[in-house]
């Protein structure tokens, strides 16, 4: 069996990826068909596929080597215009998770972003309507994908707008597993959103926030998202029960329950040490960073990050926008560190023991 067989049989976790990241040029325009949007300077599909965007994540780097966050960021919102009705969200989810069923991906904590949505004044039921139907209709399945979802707050807008999120979240606090913390992370640091996450924690939520690479304050951030963020673990003996044996068991009294990216925690021997202390996992998107950031760079962080005993798993972010889904991710890592068919099958073992579901469907995967 050749290593991408190998990759391809093995079942899999996604714990990164923005189901807006998701968006394919083909669903873009029979969106924009059936809603009557117009995709400035798009006359056909042929042309959007073949375009810059939203197929082809080339942008530019500014003077900090960062700037293609921002460039990429401004696309991917107005690629939502098209997004308005259920079915739209429906259809958006639906389509992941065929996506992630042709490649074996059996389990996905799937982030959104509702004040994308809001903000152009799409209700907040309409987007978890079709959210919750698709994966109602995905648990139907016998060979469904295991789905949660992630409310993520957009960190480059208020405070007050993220805490009036989380009490539109509320409502469905049973349909969505944690809240997230993206979009543009210059200026906006995990602090801006101290009380909002302490809120949601006693709301019950697990608590994640992205730490992009090479950001403004990069190495603080990671240290408050790892030991402040969310507040006190009230519920960490609940949490440790439903851990398996060997598994990540959070031991700082405060602090968030997992970081998006984290690569830069590589840079400073007590960064490794305060995460590994605080035994949380990273949800790493390395052929993202690997296009903008050169793939030696990426790779030796990672190495360091493996070495030091960080559970890391493998995700692909924005796949639509980045080329890469799952499977291809873990390909092309694998041809990048020489990972062993034994080490592949490690990261998804630490992707199960991550997920923030119960311990049957745990147990089972293993
Ligand atoms: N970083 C920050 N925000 C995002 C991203 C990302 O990679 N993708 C979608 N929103
Ligand atoms: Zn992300």
């Amino acid at each position: 069996m050749s290593i991408e067989q190998f990759i391809c049989k093995l079942p899999k976790c996604e714990q990164h990826v923005h189901l807006e990241g998701t968006l394919t040029p083909s669903l873009r325009y029979s969106c924009a068909l059936r809603n009557k949007v117009l995709i400035p300077g798009i006359s056909s599909l042929d042309q959007l596929e073949s375009g810059r965007y939203p197929s082809n994540y080339d942008y530019e780097e500014g003077q900090d080597g960062s700037d293609y966050l921002r460039e990429f960021l401004a696309n991917y919102y107005a690629a939502m215009d098209v997004l308005i009705t259920e079915q739209d969200f429906f259809d958006l989810a639906t389509e992941y998770f065929e996506k992630a069923r042709s490649m074996n991906v059996k389990y996905a904590e799937i982030f959104f972003d509702p004040q994308a949505h809001t903000s152009r004044g799409i209700s907040f039921d309409v987007v978890m309507n079709g959210l919750i139907k698709a994966r109602d209709v995905e648990h139907k399945r016998s060979d469904g994908v295991r789905v949660q979802y992630i409310l993520c707050f957009l960190r480059d807008i208020s405070a007050e707008s993220a805490a009036e999120t989380l009490q539109l979240g509320l409502k469905y606090k049973d349909q969505i597993i944690a809240v997230g913390l993206d979009s543009d992370e210059r200026g906006h640091p995990p602090q801006k959103f101290e009380q909002v996450f302490i809120d949601a924690r006693k709301a019950g939520f697990r608590i994640t926030a992205h730490c992009d690479v090479d950001q403004e304050d990069t190495h603080n951030n990671i240290d408050y998202v790892a030991t402040k963020l969310g507040g006190p673990r009230s519920d960490a003996p609940d949490m440790a029960k439903s851990y398996v044996d060997g598994d990540i068991i959070p031991a700082y009294p405060a602090g968030a329950d997992r970081i998006d990216h984290g690569l830069n925690a590589a840079d400073l021997p007590e960064l490794l040490t305060t995460i590994k202390n605080a035994n949380l996992g990273l949800t790493l998107c390395p052929m993202g960073y690997s296009k903008h950031l050169g793939p030696e760079r990426v790779f030796s962080k990672l190495d360091t990050l493996w070495k030091a005993g960080i559970p890391i798993t493998l995700n692909s972010d924005d796949p639509a926008y980045m080329c890469r889904w799952k499977q291809q991710v873990v390909v092309d890592v694998q041809k990048h560190t020489g990972w062993t068919l034994h080490e592949i099958a490690q990261v998804e073992r630490n992707a199960i023991s991550m997920a923030w579901t119960d311990l049957e469907f745990k147990t089972k995967f293993r």
